[in-house]
């Protein structure tokens, strides 16, 4: 039986932190499994360290279910949240459910994630009344980036930290079972923490936060183009797999690969009938 919804409640409640992290595929899916990883996240943010967007934008339903997929053929205990792209669910909620069950029907996901407050509010509560555990997500959305202009710390002046306050609430009433807290100043996301009793999980949001997700290239040092403020580099595998390759082009290129070890064999007695057969 993977992780539920009911046991990442309970950690709250028990005072344990949740950690979580994205995933977009079999091989990196299954590793973070191994390393004991409760909570995958099949984040949106595919789009930049995956497939080359310049936000996420542009990310499909097609293409989230194609990761979802993948992530869960590679794990057996963990949690799965597929994220739900732009424009999947904010038209209208007959859309976010459709959209919903693709991920967990096709998907094989065990729960959503959306972005939005008070506005999703509505759509989350008919979606959790449908049978779908909804993740909500506010603070720096960055599906909305192209409103919010730029990628910037969230809830600073009295009026967007109450907002903030007031979609988290909204989120917890919806039925929402856990919320992203993403770029929001530390003294409001532990605010927000302590008022609710579902699990704020931080990205961005500071220490108090009941849980923590982090990209999985960000942090192994995959994704090179930017390192976001947040994020702490636990290896460097970029330069471990840059430099890896650069040896294998030297080896290709000097003749040191492959050697035997790497090579097949066979009888010289048939090599030797072939000689003789296509010479007559
Ligand atoms: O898509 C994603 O990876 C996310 C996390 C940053 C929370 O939404």
């Amino acid at each position: 039986m993977r992780v539920t919804i009911q046991e990442l409640k309970e950690m709250k409640r028990r005072g344990e932190k949740i950690p979580m992290i994205t995933a977009y595929d079999y091989t990196s899916a299954k590793l973070v499994e191994a390393a004991g990883m409760p909570l995958i996240l099949v984040g949106d943010s595919l789009g930049n360290v995956v497939l080359g967007y310049d936000s996420t934008v542009p990310v499909t339903m097609d293409e989230m279910v194609h990761h979802v997929k993948a992530v869960v053929r590679g794990t057996r205990k963990a949690h799965i949240v597929g994220d739900m792209p732009f424009m999947s669910y904010q038209a209208d909620t007959a859309d976010a459910l459709r959209n919903a069950g693709r991920l967990m029907k096709e998907g094989g996901a065990q729960s959503v994630k959306l972005e939005g407050g008070r506005p999703v509010a509505e759509t989350v509560s008919r979606m959790v009344e449908a049978g779908i555990p909804v993740m909500g997500h506010i603070g720096l959305t960055p599906q909305s980036v192209n409103q919010l202009g730029g990628y910037k710390v969230q809830g600073k002046s009295p009026k967007a930290a109450l907002a903030l306050m007031e979609d988290a609430l909204a989120l917890e009433r919806a039925g929402a079972y856990a919320l992203v807290l993403e770029s929001v100043p530390s003294a409001l996301a532990k605010m927000v923490t302590e008022r609710l009793s579902i699990p704020t999980i931080g990205i961005g949001g500071g220490v108090d936060c009941d849980g923590q997700v982090q990209v999985f290239h960000d942090l192994l040092g995959l994704f090179t183009d930017f390192v976001p403020k947040h994020a702490r580099r636990y290896a460097e595998l970029g330069n471990i797999m840059k430099e890896a390759v650069g040896q294998y082009i030297q080896d290709v290129q000097s003749l040191s690969f492959p050697t035997d070890k790497q090579s097949y064999t066979m009888d010289e007695r048939i090599l030797e009938g072939l000689a003789d057969s296509i010479a007559t």
